[in-house]
Formats: C-alpha cells, sequence, structure tokens
C-alpha cells in the first residue's frame, strides 16, 4: 500500500515537473526577427522567376510525403511563384505590398457582408438573383441584385486574390489546373469554357467537351438545394456565387472527377463558370475549404485536412492533405461553428500576450455568440489578422511599449505600428502569442507578425482592427505552421515550423 502511494506520489512529481517548467519558461517574452533575411527575400520575390510547370506528380509520391498518415496530399505553392501576371507589375516591394493590403482588405469586407447576411437571416428565396438573363449560346449575364441588402455590383479589385494555389486535376482525363484555396467558402468552381466573360488565368480555360466525367447536375438534386443561390434552367443547377466585394462567379453546377496526387474523386459538384469576375486572377479556380456541405472537404467526408502556408514571399512548396490527422505536439483549441453559417471555421481563442504578458482583456471579446456574432475564423485566404478594436489597441500598445529602443516609422496602408530596421539585421523583438485556455498557447515567430512594408528596412506590426465583431486570424500569422481541421472531433491543432 505504501508502495502504491509512494509510486502515484513520484508520478505526480514526474507529471507536474515538466508542466511548471513549461509554464515558468514559456512563452518567451522576446523572440528574434532576423531582419536581413526578411529583407532578402521581399528584394527577392519581384525577381522571382515564375516557373511554368512547378507541379511534378513525382514530388508527390516522394519518400516526404510517404510518411504521412494521409492518402490525399496536394502541392501548395504561394502566389509568388506560379503564372506571370502581377508581381511582375510591381517595380518595388513597397508597391507590391499595397496592392496586397488593397485585395486583404477587399477579402475582409467580403468575408464580413457574408456573415452580415447570415446573421441578418437573409433566407434564401430573398437572394435569387432578380433579373436572370440567359443570352443565346449559353452566355450567361445575370443582373444581381439582393432585395435591399447589397448594393450594386461593382466591379472586383484587379489585384487577385488568395495567396494560397494548388494544382488540381479536373476531369477525365485530368486537365491541371491552379485553384485557390480557401477555408472562407464552400463551393468549388473553375472557369469553364464557353466563357461569357473570364479572367485572365495561368492555365487554359477548362474545357467541358472534352472531358467525359462532366455531368450537369439537374435542380432536383441535393447539391442544387445546397446552394445559397441557384436559378434552374431548362431543368439543370444555374448556380451563383457573390463574394460580396463584387467578384463572383455563374454557371452550371456539374460533377466532375477531381484528382488530386494519386487519388481520384468522381463527382465532386464543382460550378462550370461562364461568367467570372474579380478577386481571383491568375487562378482557374477555387478549392472550396469551409465547413458547408458543398465544400471540398464535406465532399470527400474528409474527417480532417491541413495546410500548410509557406512564406508568401518565397517560391517554396507546401502540402494541403485531407485524413490527416494532427500530430501529438500540436497546440490545439477548439474548433466551433456557428449556428447562422456553416461555411467558417471558428476557433475557440482565449487572449493574446505581448512579452509574455497576458493582455487584461475580458474572454467575451473573443467570444462566438449565439446570434453568430463575434467569435474568430482562422482563414487561408485573408492577410493580416483582423481583431475587435479595443483588442487590437490593447496589443499594439503593448507592443509598441515592448519596442520602445527601436526607432518609428510613419504608418502604411492599414498598419499603424512600424519601425524603421534598415540598420539592423536583427533586433529582438516581443513575442506575440495566441491564447486558447486551458494554459495552452501558441507564440508566433516573429517574421509572422513583423513584416517588411518595403526593401529597405521598414517593418510594420502585421495585425489591423476591425469594425466588425468578426476577428480572423489571417495567412501572415499561420506562416510556416501546419494548421490541421479535426472535423470529426472539432479540433484545430498548429504546428510551427513544419511546413
Ligand atoms: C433544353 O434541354 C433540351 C434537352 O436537354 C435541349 O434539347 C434544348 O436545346 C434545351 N433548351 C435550351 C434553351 O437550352
Ligand atoms: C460521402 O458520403 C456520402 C453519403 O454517405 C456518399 O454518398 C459519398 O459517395 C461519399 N463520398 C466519398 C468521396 O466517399
Ligand atoms: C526606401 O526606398 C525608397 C525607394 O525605393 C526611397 O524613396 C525611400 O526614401 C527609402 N526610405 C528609406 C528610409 O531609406
Amino acid at each position: 500500500m505504501a508502495e502504491v502511494k509512494l509510486l502515484s506520489f513520484w508520478l505526480v512529481c514526474l507529471l507536474a515537473i515538466p508542466f511548471n517548467l513549461s509554464r515558468s519558461l514559456a512563452p518567451s517574452s522576446t523572440t528574434f526577427l532576423d531582419v536581413a533575411s526578411s529583407l532578402r527575400q521581399a528584394r527577392n520575390v519581384l525577381s522571382l522567376e515564375p516557373t511554368t510547370a512547378p507541379f511534378n506528380q513525382q514530388e508527390e509520391d516522394g519518400e516526404e510525403t510517404q510518411q504521412r498518415t494521409s492518402s490525399i496530399v496536394l502541392q501548395l505553392h504561394p502566389r509568388a511563384s506560379i503564372g506571370k501576371p502581377k508581381h511582375r507589375q510591381h517595380s518595388d516591394y513597397r508597391s507590391l505590398t499595397l496592392a496586397r493590403l488593397a485585395r486583404d482588405t477587399a477579402r475582409v469586407k467580403s468575408l464580413v457582408s457574408r456573415l452580415d447576411l447570415a446573421v441578418n437571416r437573409i433566407s434564401k428565396t430573398d437572394l435569387k438573383p432578380v433579373d436572370l438573363k440567359i443570352e443565346k449560346q449559353q452566355q450567361y449575364k445575370y443582373e444581381y441584385g439582393v432585395q435591399g441588402i447589397q448594393g450594386p455590383v461593382v466591379s472586383g479589385t484587379s489585384q487577385g486574390s488568395g495567396e494560397y494555389f494548388s494544382r488540381v486535376g479536373i476531369g477525365n482525363p485530368p486537365t491541371q489546373l491552379y485553384m485557390v484555396i480557401d477555408t472562407g467558402s464552400d463551393v468549388n468552381w473553375v472557369q469553364c469554357s464557353p466563357c461569357a466573360d473570364c479572367y485572365q488565368q495561368a492555365d487554359p480555360i477548362f474545357e467541358p467537351a472534352s472531358s467525359s466525367s462532366f455531368s450537369p447536375l439537374t435542380c432536383d438534386t441535393n447539391q442544387c438545394r445546397s446552394l445559397d443561390v441557384s436559378e434552374c434552367h431548362n431543368g439543370t443547377c444555374l448556380y451563383e456565387v457573390s463574394y460580396g466585394d463584387g467578384s463572383y462567379t455563374i454557371g452550371d453546377l456539374v460533377t466532375e472527377t477531381v484528382t488530386i496526387g494519386s487519388a481520384k474523386i468522381d463527382n465532386v459538384a464543382i460550378g462550370c463558370g461562364h461568367n467570372n469576375e474579380g478577386l481571383f486572377i491568375g487562378a482557374a479556380g477555387l478549392l472550396g475549404l469551409g465547413g458547408g456541405s458543398l465544400s471540398f472537404p464535406s465532399q470527400l467526408n474528409a474527417t480532417s485536412f491541413s495546410y500548410c502556408l509557406v512564406d508568401r514571399d518565397s517560391d517554396s512548396v507546401s502540402t494541403l492533405e485531407f485524413e490527416s490527422s494532427l500530430p501529438p505536439n500540436a497546440v490545439t483549441a477548439p474548433l466551433l461553428r456557428n449556428p447562422q453559417i456553416d461555411t467558417f471555421l471558428y476557433i475557440g481563442m482565449t487572449g493574446l500576450s505581448i512579452g509574455g504578458d497576458l493582455l487584461p482583456l475580458s474572454e467575451s471579446l473573443f467570444r462566438l455568440d449565439g446570434s453568430g456574432n463575434g467569435g474568430i475564423i482562422v482563414d487561408s485566404g485573408t492577410a493580416v489578422t483582423r481583431l475587435q478594436t479595443d483588442v487590437y489597441n490593447s496589443l499594439r500598445d503593448a507592443f509598441a511599449k515592448g519596442m520602445r529602443d527601436l526607432p518609428r516609422a510613419g504608418g502604411f496602408a492599414l498598419f499603424d505600428t512600424c519601425y524603421d530596421l534598415s540598420t539592423k539585421s536583427s533586433v529582438e523583438v516581443p513575442t506575440v502569442s495566441f491564447h486558447f485556455g486551458e494554459g495552452k498557447d501558441l507564440p508566433l515567430p516573429a517574421k509572422n507578425y513583423m513584416i517588411p512594408i518595403d526593401s529597405n528596412g521598414t517593418f510594420c506590426l502585421a495585425f489591423a482592427p476591425t469594425s466588425s465583431t468578426l476577428s480572423i486570424i489571417g495567412n501572415v500569422q499561420q506562416q510556416g505552421t501546419r494548421v490541421g481541421f479535426d472535423l470529426a472531433s472539432s479540433v484545430i491543432g498548429f504546428v510551427p515550423y513544419k511546413c
């Protein structure tokens, strides 16, 4: 009996020691920012040669990916490494940054307006296109308005959205296409011939006639009924997805074979978009990774997926994986759902710390409430993390205090906390950590929140305030971290330095 007691005593001690150690040692209060390396990359990105055929099927089957648990693995490329279009138009990093931030503002606006539509319980019938004109030769032109809710359709920004792309095979035989991956939406789609209006993309436009697996869906199918906006034309299902900022895609909802890596998935509902406008320039379409029933993970019946977003100024490659379980060392947080909108993937966050000190903020500022307001989503498509104004101000003030010796620079676009680091090669900055309750926290690498905005040494704190109640963890903060969504157990996990 005594021995058992002694044993349990030691067991308790053994368990307690590492816990106490990690308590007192982490999070460390400062982190080093490698200024020189960030600047080198910023200077490099403008001269990156777009790879014409970066997707190498053989790599997929390489040893590295075989170690993984997942059977469905896709390569993931940052925008900088594909297509010629946009980077060439920027002569300097400052103008590239401005374009990225303009795109990011449009992105956030579109997420917020979709949430507002859902929270205000606009019924699907209110969302019908009010004036649908199908012109001859199946050229679709919608004049679209949502009664009283949405203003006139404005032209989307011409910058192109989405920082991360995967190469996906559509049809049989598969046509390899660059698709934006997007955790903020559900409907998968590609630009589709014949085009009434297609924007510029790196690949040829998808040609349904050359695919034997192309099959239009009828209006009475579950897939068609799951659309927010649909229209029946001659028995077949037309879809429309409007991203709220003027960008949209309209066309036929069809089923197609989707090939990723060595996996072939038949009968995936995708949009064959004949009329597309807006933010997605460069990509042939979009792979929706949201929580709704039409998203790619939902259609795969995936119990989990994960991605790793490499540094967006690099041309490295990482992966998007399905059925990929979280490793035991992942920092985990609850995956929450909004009863008003099933698309967004919310994270149960409880607080933020700067320099090891928890900001004095009520947890309610991070909470998703029963009416669908508040809360924080993890988004692959938003760049800069948005926080409610009070939260942002508290973070910024604590951060600036911790940076006291470093020379300030003027604000830039949505950033108000910038520094001139042109004479430094490395600086010590306060550590920024996300907290998820139960003592779990995720310290961010310094380069995930101090980012260069030009190529001669101005760096800004890459967080921004939002007037919406919706907060968003953006991809700048996720760089270099494997982010896993365990859909079956409702857990989000982060594994830093694991691309
Ligand atoms: C409607 O569908 C029928 C049968 O599929 C087809 O023959 C006809 O051309 C279609 N009409 C229009 C206007 O597309
Ligand atoms: C997913 O589950 C549904 C319903 O059980 C089934 O019809 C469908 O074939 C499954 N899809 C895949 C890719 O396994
Ligand atoms: C940074 O570079 C730009 C030109 O690219 C120049 O106009 C500006 O003065 C530089 N700023 C600093 C702080 O050196």
